[in-house]
């Protein structure tokens, strides 16, 4: 049998993450689960398991100091995202991009997965079931973007898996047994998606506990195919 599994979830306290901790928590396989939060908190579950942290991932030494305290790793899975804030929604139309707005969409959906990718390393490195993910979004393929708009979104969610290949393929080179994913789980009932539920259609609207069950399957099997693959919670290839 495999060794239990280590595992951190960066972003614990988002409508998915926090799914995602509760979800794997009920198996007998996990052995310990790393959980940050930033503003938020991860929920006070009666489990002695989980390793609650404060991590900024956008800042490097808060993301080093975090994961340095950190011996054993196999799973790391970054939750963290951001669509609209108090003072910013999706754009619309080019007139409505705001600099600030952009610098931050890049800086917590970009920027983060490149920092923990550099300090995660040497942990997934010494893991014989070591795979990396960030939760992506559809809506940041190139190909796939027929409706425009969200454009700081859509932006940072393409540089995102632009990121996640060059992780990819240098580590094809360098730790060959380390998958990375790019997830896309599908519109799931969390404050990032509330705004804008209404054209959701009947049934296309997750749980985050039935979006958590499918990524954890996918991350489940991600040791059967090849690294660097942007996926849907389905399992379906999305293009990039
Ligand atoms: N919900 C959907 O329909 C949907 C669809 C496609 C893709 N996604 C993607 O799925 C992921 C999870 O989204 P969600 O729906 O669960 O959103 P959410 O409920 O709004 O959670 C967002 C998470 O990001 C964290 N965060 C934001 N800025 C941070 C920072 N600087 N440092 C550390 N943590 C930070 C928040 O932590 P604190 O609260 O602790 O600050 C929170 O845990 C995101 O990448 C999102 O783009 C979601």
């Amino acid at each position: 049998m495999a060794d239990p599994l280590r595992i951190a979830i960066v972003g614990a306290s988002g409508g998915i993450g926090r799914a995602m901790l509760v979800h794997l928590l009920g198996r007998q396989d996990v052995a310990c689960v790393h959980a940050t939060s930033l503003h938020g908190s991860v929920p006070a579950l009666d489990d002695e398991r989980i390793i609650a942290a404060t991590v900024d991932v956008t800042d490097e030494a808060s993301v080093r100091a975090w994961l340095d305290g950190i011996e054993h790793l196999d799973w790391l899975i970054n939750c963290v995202g951001m669509l609209h804030d108090d003072q910013h929604g999706p754009e619309k139309s080019i007139r409505q991009v705001d600099a600030d707005h952009f610098s931050r969409s890049m800086q917590v959906n970009t920027l983060p997965t490149l920092l923990l990718a550099k300090h995660a390393e040497r942990l997934l490195k010494k893991s014989d079931s070591a795979v990396f993910s960030t939760i992506s979004a559809r809506v940041g393929s190139i190909e796939d973007n027929r409706l425009g708009g969200w454009i700081s979104y859509r932006a940072s969610k393409a540089a995102l898996n632009m990121a996640l290949k060059c992780i990819a393929i240098e580590w094809q080179r360098s730790a060959k047994h380390i998958r990375v994913l790019s997830l896309h789980p599908g519109t799931t009932d969390t404050p990032l998606s509330k705004p804008f539920q209404g054209n959701v259609p009947e049934g296309k609207l997750f749980s985050p506990e039935k979006t958590a069950a499918l990524l954890i399957s996918q991350l489940d099997g991600a040791g059967a195919h090849a690294s660097g693959r942007f996926i849907d919670y389905a399992g379906e290839p999305i293009p990039w």
